[in-house]
């Protein structure tokens, strides 16, 4: 809900337990003066700071170059004396470096805006309404639109900002953040996900400290290593409790997330598009719009804000048919045969994975020109028939023929120098005239920022799923972006390039699902480089990471599944030692560790040794009776392995609190160790719960009958098993 207050001058955006306050000061500055649990009707202008001042000046005047050093301004700019982390900077066509925004109307508007050309979260009158601030600069003819989207039902709420040229003249912005965010620190960790390939989003904590720290990336993509999310959070606050201010990005290329402690203990966290190597040219007339931002207030702790996240994703961003529908169960075969592979032995696999009730087969790498390994073809999207004897259809039918349905990959961004599309166009690969380009994985980057490269992109995946009954896409990206230059851009555009960049792709995934509105496509990029709410308003489903050891994915899911949806996590059983990292773990906890995603498999199932194969059906069994449930619960984490290093825990909880799965694994073992109780809170604290587990033999266990209020406070019984990596599921189902 959103209301003006015209006495105060003063704006109230409330969810159902936040509120934030935006206040216009007498010289008209936009300031921030509050966000965090709900306050009553007042007037919180006081929380602005007017006793502050940042040099030893005249307190009484409050000049401007010393106001603003410490106002609180909702969108800061650079310039004219805040000296904090500004976000949006503009130079003139004279080469001076200010702006200043001045309020001049504003506008409160139900139900969300679309973004042109971005992702957006998405809902009617019903869910959420949005303030559109304007402000201006006249000097500048800069015209700013502040735009928030709030949610009713949800504590979150969404930022971008839209710039406009009104003036006579061109100007150049630097600098356009999503937004800015004010807030007292009370002595404040923050909370981070780092990683690299194959360890993508591991969690970090620690302390705020003086002066500025945060995550950026300038990879062209989100990337492995850096996440555009940080949580500012309570020193005490844990999973149930704490003051929790999650911020994350949706968008898929450079961004900067800063947080930046400064003299009057004040934190100002920002969050955009990555001003390096960023500049936007704006002639009179034109709109430059931000992506947006998502600010998630928890007065409960971490699992609060994992839980508004995944709500507003699910709900008002992820638009797939598949969004609420089950996944089919996939087997991929990467990890099976990687690039040595034909149309038979396909069909081997396909025939014995829908013995085991595996609903589809997925192609990945290598099937197209004359690619056998990865130093050539990517661009020639024509199918390889020595590989693929009898053509792309005769497969994809004799697939269908076994009951299941057929997905294919593809990394359509990329161009081999040892491709006929090289040889035709070395000139689209994106490179700096003069300059030879840096490889990666041995490949070039298309640049499809280009309008025919853009549509000879296109085509050559659309023909593709053209000719064949192809129900599923997985989108892989193999490098990052290097030596930007670009023939369809002056040399004072160049700045434009990595935003023109994710905008391409973004169009190019918008066309394919416009064509072909019933695609599952699963974005990736070198394992989950591309994990980002950017990709869900296109793909409901992201590989996670190359890694695929059930150990190792503790980790890597825990960090994912703090921001996002369980049922978004690309994740798959695959064979030991475990191609990524060697280890040997239990095909059992493979599988359970594999059903809290989407679940699939990426192993040659002919070769599978007995005793495992015949698991499949159960673990397939399992998806069908818990994914449901897991995929539209909500999530809760227990414990975290990365914090005790012994065990990982975490359960998904019907929305109605009528049931439980909880996944459990003993990461590590002692000898003579103790059994541990498991404490679970989220269901109705007087009823009844019946807590079995579902794929044991229950004639060794006994069920257990508890009060949810039981299991919450003194918890349920979870047996010590033989060995290290021991995996259990629980289900509690009300009785
Ligand atoms: C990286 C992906 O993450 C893998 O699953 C696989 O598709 C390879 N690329 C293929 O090159």
């Amino acid at each position: 809900m959103i209301s003006f207050d015209s006495k105060k001058n003063s704006f109230r955006l409330d969810t159902p337990n936040s509120t934030y306050s935006i206040f216009i000061n007498e010289r008209g500055y936009i300031g921030h003066a509050y966000y965090g649990s709900k306050i009553g009707e007042d007037d919180v202008s006081y929380l602005t700071r007017n006793m502050e001042y940042g040099f030893s000046g005249n307190k009484i005047f409050r000049e401007k170059g010393m106001f603003l050093d410490f106002f609180p301004q909702e969108l800061p700019t650079e310039g004219l004396g805040d000296y904090r982390e500004s976000a949006l900077a503009v130079c003139d066509s004279e080469g001076h470096n200010a702006i200043e925004l001045k309020y001049k109307s504003h506008k409160i508007i139900a139900g969300a805006k679309e973004l042109p050309g971005l992702p957006a979260v998405f809902g009617g009158a019903e869910d959420c309404s949005v303030l559109e601030l304007t402000a201006t600069d006249d000097i500048l003819g800069a015209e700013v639109t502040l735009i928030y989207t709030v949610f009713d039902k949800i504590d979150a709420i969404v930022r971008s900002v839209r710039i406009k040229n009104n003036g006579t003249k061109p100007f150049y912005i630097k600098k356009a953040l999503s937004l800015a965010l004010d807030i007292d620190n009370d002595n404040f960790d923050m909370i981070t996900l780092h990683g690299s390939w194959a360890r993508e989003r591991h969690m970090e904590r620690h302390a705020v400290h003086m002066g500025k720290q945060g995550v950026v990336s300038m990879r062209g993509e989100t990337s492995h290593q850096e996440h555009p999310f940080i949580a500012l959070l309570d020193h005490n606050a844990d999973w149930d409790s704490g003051r929790v201010y999650g911020i994350n990005f949706i968008y898929s290329g450079n961004f900067v997330a800063d947080v930046q402690r400064n003299q009057f203990d004040n934190i100002r966290a920002v969050m955009g598009i990555n001003p390096e190597g960023f500049t936007w040219k704006l002639e009179n007339g034109e709109v430059f719009d931000t992506p947006q931002a998502v600010l998630v207030y928890s007065d409960s702790g971490l699992n609060a804000m994992s839980r508004t996240f995944h709500d507003l994703y699910r709900e008002h961003l992820i638009r797939s048919p598949y969004k609420k529908a089950d996944r089919p169960i996939l087997i991929n075969n990467w990890e099976a045969t990687y690039f040595n592979f034909d149309t038979d032995k396909l069909i081997d696999i396909a025939r014995e994975a829908s013995k085991d009730g595996i609903e589809m087969l997925v192609m990945d790498d290598g099937w197209f020109g004359h690619r056998s390994f990865d130093d050539s073809s990517l661009g020639d999207w024509t199918v390889n028939e020595d590989k693929i004897k009898g053509g792309l259809k005769h497969l994809v039918d004799e697939v269908n023929k076994l009951g299941m349905k057929f997905g294919i990959w593809f990394e359509p961004e990329m161009i081999s120098p040892d491709s006929d599309l090289y040889r035709a166009h070395p000139d689209w690969a994106i490179q700096i005239p003069g300059r030879e380009p840096g490889m990666s994985r041995q490949q070039l980057v298309l640049d499809i920022t280009r309008k025919e490269v853009e549509d000879y992109t296109y085509e050559s995946v659309a023909k593709i799923l053209r000719s064949a009954n192809i129900e599923y896409v997985k989108w892989d990206m193999n490098r990052q972006l290097t030596d930007i230059g670009s023939v369809a851009l002056p040399a004072d555009r160049i700045g434009e390039f990595y935003h023109r960049y994710v905008l391409a792709v973004y169009r190019l995934q918008e066309r394919l699902l416009t064509e072909f509105p019933k695609l599952l496509l699963e974005n990736c990029s070198g394992g989950g480089a591309r994990f980002d709410p950017g990709m869900f308003f296109y793909s409901p489903q992201i590989w996670c990471s190359d890694d695929t050891d059930a150990i190792e994915r503790l980790s890597i899911q825990e960090g994912t599944a703090l921001i996002y949806p369980l049922s978004t996590m690309g994740a798959h059983v695959s064979v030991c030692p475990n191609h990524a990292c060697g280890r040997v773990t239990p095909f059992k906890t493979r599988g359970y560790v594999a059903l809290s995603g989407t679940f699939g498999y990426e192993l040659d199932i002919t070769k599978l040794p007995l005793e495992e194969r015949a698991m499949i059906p159960g673990q397939v069994a399992l998806y069908k009776k818990f994914s449901s449930l897991v995929r539209n619960g909500d999530y809760s984490r227990i414990a975290s392995y990365s914090e005790n290093n012994e065990y990982d825990c975490w359960a998904s909880i019907a929305k109605d609190k009528s049931k439980a799965l909880v996944t459990f694994v003993q990461v590590m073992n002692h000898p003579n160790y103790k059994t541990r109780f498991i404490k679970i809170t989220g269901l109705k604290p007087d009823a009844r719960y019946k807590v079995t587990w579902p794929d044991e033999d229950l004639s060794k266990l006994q069920p257990v009958e508890l009060t949810g209020l039981t299991i919450a406070k003194a918890g349920i019984p979870v047996r010590r098993d033989w060995g290290d990596f021991q995996g259990q599921l629980i289900y509690i189902e009300e009785k």
